[in-house]
């Protein structure tokens, strides 16, 4: 079992800082995923895991052991890419017991290491067929096998799953999602696939710019964003933001914006600029009387099983609700909506979360 630790990691290309100070603790056989904006450093501070990449500065650990100065090789941890890196010239047999091959690994051994990770990510029958006679999901599962084979202390995914269609990244998630029961290995899996990260993951961890911006358990991110940037990155469509004023009225506070007034349950600031976080699954379209304010739709995206509505209204220039079920809704409809209020989140004009609404 094997715990990894990142220390205080800052890592240059030259004279850029890309990765400033970054703290990480991977418990032993927990599954972290590591998701943020493209160019944010996650495939750099996985290569930095993977001893592909040198740092400039701070400690990595590895079962408490140092190894900044260990090349990837000793470090004893398999990488899977997006891209799969097969071998093309060799069978799918010869791919996944290469690098037992190099280790000197005796022939029963890895014959039995390769049928083994060949029976639990079901190839056995590809195992003499070269790559580009596999499917993308196939050739996936013998990349993931090639790292199985190795017994690696744990395991490191740079978006495995991009190159695959929407059905197939949806059976291969939850294989690996099995996978990670049965071998019960740590794994570190970074994504840009919400769904991927919220399944997946024991533990999330948002990188914003070379920075964390929050880490936690998914639905602890989900529910208690520490700021504007992981309110927004974290669910999909992303949470609706909007500007208001807190105005004290008698004992109360009230949230208002151009187009709507809101009791606030909380005791904050008045006379105070905020933002509101609203998502959209917390949005309901009601009647006149229920409701908090009325907007125009855009547009409306029909998938069936459920209804995205992009509308407008005075001083919001685009809210996004999301209703289960269907609804016949044309551009220019007016809809009268209301917030959810024990759903609510309230950010401050540095985009600090204050508080969630109690009520
Ligand atoms: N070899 C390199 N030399 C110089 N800059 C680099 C190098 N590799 C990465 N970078 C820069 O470091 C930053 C982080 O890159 P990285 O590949 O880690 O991002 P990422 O989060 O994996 O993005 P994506 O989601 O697009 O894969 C980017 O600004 C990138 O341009
Ligand atoms: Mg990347």
């Amino acid at each position: 079992m094997t715990e990894i630790i990142l220390k205080n990691i800052f890592k240059s290309y030259d004279k850029t800082e890309v990765i400033h100070g970054v703290d990480l603790k991977v418990e032993s056989g927990k599954f972290l995923v590591l998701v943020g904006p493209s160019g944010c450093g996650k495939s750099t501070l996985l290569r930095i895991i993977a001893g592909l990449e040198r740092i400039t500065s701070g400690e990595i650990l590895i079962e408490g052991k140092e190894v900044s100065n260990i090349p990837a090789s000793e470090r004893g941890l398999a990488m899977v890419f997006q891209s799969y890196a097969l071998y093309p010239h060799m069978s799918v047999f010869k791919n996944m017991a290469f690098s037992l091959e190099n280790l000197k690994v005796d022939k029963k051994t890895i014959q039995e290491k390769v049928n083994s990770a060949a029976k639990l990510l079901q190839i056995e029958e590809y195992l003499q067929r070269k790559p580009k006679a596999l499917s993308g999901g196939q050739r996936q599962r013998v990349a993931i096998g090639r790292a199985i084979v190795r017994d690696p202390k744990a395991f490191l995914f740079d978006e495995p799953l991009s190159n695959l269609d929407a059905e197939l990244r949806v059976t291969m998630r939850k294989e690996l999602s099995a996978l990670h029961e049965k071998i019960g290995g740590t794994m570190i899996y970074v994504t840009h696939d919400q769904v991927e990260a919220m399944t997946l993951a024991d533990q999330i961890v948002v990188l914003n710019e070379g920075y964390v911006a929050q880490t936690g358990a998914p639905l602890d991110l989900y529910n208690n964003p520490k700021d504007t940037f992981v309110a927004g990155f974290i669910g999909s469509p992303k949470m609706n933001f909007m500007n208001i004023k807190s105005i004290k009225k008698g004992n109360e506070i009230i949230l208002n914006s151009e187009c709507f007034s809101i009791k606030w349950q909380e005791d904050i600031e008045a006379d105070q600029d905020y933002t509101l976080g609203v998502r959209p699954e917390y949005i309901y379209i009601c009647e006149k009387q229920d409701s908090d304010f009325e907007v125009t739709v855009d547009y409306s995206e029909q998938l069936g099983s459920e209804t995205y509505f992009y509308c407008n209204t005075v001083g919001i220039s685009q809210l996004i609700v999301h209703q289960t079920g269907q609804y016949k809704v044309s551009k220019g409809d007016k809809l009268f909506l209301r917030l959810d209020r024990s759903s609510m989140h309230l950010f401050g004009t540095n985009g600090k979360s204050i508080k969630k609404n109690k009520t």
